[in-house]
C-alpha cells in the first residue's frame, strides 16, 4: 500500500489546478482576474487545504490495489484514484460544516470553514467534486479505453451520489436525536461510508476489465470494509486518542448521532466489525494472493488508530 500512497500524495502534489497556490493559506486575497484556467483565490488555497492535509489516502489506495489484482501497470489508473480522494475530501468539508456537525478540527487542523468561512468552504466542496469528474474525464486512460472509464465513473457517481454517500449523510443528519434503530443505523453506514469505498474497489477492476464475478467479490468487499470501517469511526469517536485521529472525540454523542455503538452497546459493535472484515476477507479469496494485500488491510482497519 506504500507505493500506491506515495504515489497519490506526489500526484495530488502535482495537480495542475490547484498549482501556486503556495504554502500558507491564502485567506483574504480575492484575485479578480485569476491566470488563466486556474480557480481564483482564495478557492484554490481552500481547496488545497484540505485536500493536500494528512490524511490516509484509503480510497485512492483502493482503486490502485483492485486495478493491480488484474493488471499491472496501475500508474495510468492514478487519475481515477485522485479523483477518489477529492470526492472524499469534498465529503469531509461540508461534514464539518455548522450546518451538518458542525467539527473544528479535521486531518489534525482547523476545519476548512473555520480557516477560510463557510461561504469558501461550500465551494471548495462544490470545486472538488467537479475537478474529480474534469481529472477523470481528462485521464489519457479515459481516452484510451473509453468504454471502461465510463463505466467507472457511473459506479462512482452513482455510489458518491444521491442513491449512495449523499444518502447516507441525508439520514445521518436527520436521525440526529432520534431513537436508534439497527435498521437505520446500518442504512446510514452502508451508504455514507460503505459506498464511498465500495466505489473504488468495483471502479478499480472495471478499469481492468474485470468479470460479473470479479466485479461481485469487490461488492462484497467494499460492504464488509465500509461497514467495519464506520463502526471502528464511531468506537474511536468514543475512546481514540484526539492527537492519533486528528479530530475532536465525543462529537457523535453530544449531536445524538445514530452510532452503532449507541444501537447495541460497544462489545456487540466490536463483534460485528468482526464479521463484516471477515465478509470482506472471505470475498478477495476469488483472487488467491494477489487478494491477500486487500485482506489484510480490512484487517487492519480493525485496529487502526486513525
Ligand atoms: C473519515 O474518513 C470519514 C469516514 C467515512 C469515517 P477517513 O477516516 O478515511 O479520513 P481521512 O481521509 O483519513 O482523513
Ligand atoms: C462521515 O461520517 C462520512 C462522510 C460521508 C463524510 P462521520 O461524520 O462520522 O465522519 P467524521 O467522524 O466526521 O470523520
Ligand atoms: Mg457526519
Ligand atoms: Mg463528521
Ligand atoms: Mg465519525
Amino acid at each position: 500500500m506504500k507505493q500506491y500512497r506515495e504515489a497519490v500524495e506526489n500526484a495530488l502534489l502535482t495537480l495542475p489546478l490547484l498549482a501556486n497556490a503556495g504554502e500558507e493559506p491564502v485567506i483574504e486575497a480575492v484575485e479578480r482576474n485569476p491566470e488563466d484556467g486556474l480557480p481564483p483565490q482564495p478557492l484554490r488555497s481552500a481547496m488545497r487545504y484540505s485536500l493536500l492535509l494528512p490524511g490516509k489516502r484509503l480510497r485512492p489506495c483502493l482503486l490502485l490495489a483492485a486495478y493491480h489484482l488484474l493488471k499491472e501497470d496501475w500508474e495510468r489508473v492514478l487519475p481515477f484514484a485522485c479523483a477518489l480522494e477529492m470526492i472524499h475530501t469534498y465529503s469531509l468539508v461540508h461534514d464539518d460544516l455548522p450546518a451538518m456537525d458542525d467539527d473544528a478540527l479535521r486531518r489534525g487542523k482547523p476545519t476548512n470553514h473555520r480557516v477560510y468561512g463557510e461561504d469558501m468552504a461550500i465551494l471548495a466542496g462544490d470545486g472538488l467534486l467537479n475537478m474529480a469528474y474534469e481529472t477523470m474525464l481528462d485521464a489519457p486512460f479515459a481516452q484510451e479505453h473509453p468504454a471502461e472509464a465510463v463505466r467507472a465513473m457511473r459506479e462512482i457517481a452513482c455510489r458518491a451520489g444521491v442513491r449512495g454517500m449523499v444518502a447516507g449523510q441525508t439520514l445521518d443528519v436527520k436521525l440526529e436525536g432520534k431513537e436508534p434503530s439497527m435498521e437505520s443505523v446500518r442504512y446510514i453506514h452502508l451508504h455514507k461510508t460503505a459506498d464511498l469505498l465500495t466505489a473504488p474497489v468495483v471502479a478499480g477492476l472495471m478499469l481492468a476489465g474485470a468479470t460479473e464475478e470479479q466485479l461481485e467479490a469487490a461488492r462484497a468487499y467494499g460492504r464488509g470494509l465500509g461497514l467495519a470501517f464506520q463502526i471502528v469511526d464511531d468506537l474511536l469517536d468514543l475512546e481514540g486518542d484526539v492527537a492519533a485521529l486528528g479530530k475532536e472525540t465525543g462529537m457523535d454523542a453530544q449531536r445524538g448521532k445514530m452510532t452503532w455503538p449507541a444501537v447495541c452497546g460497544v462489545e456487540q459493535a466490536r463483534e460485528d466489525a468482526r464479521k463484516a472484515v471477515e465478509e470482506a476477507v472471505a470475498a478477495m479469496r476469488l483472487f488467491g494472493l494477489q487478494g491477500e494485500k486487500l485482506s489484510k488491510l480490512a484487517q487492519e482497519s480493525l485496529v487502526r488508530k486513525m
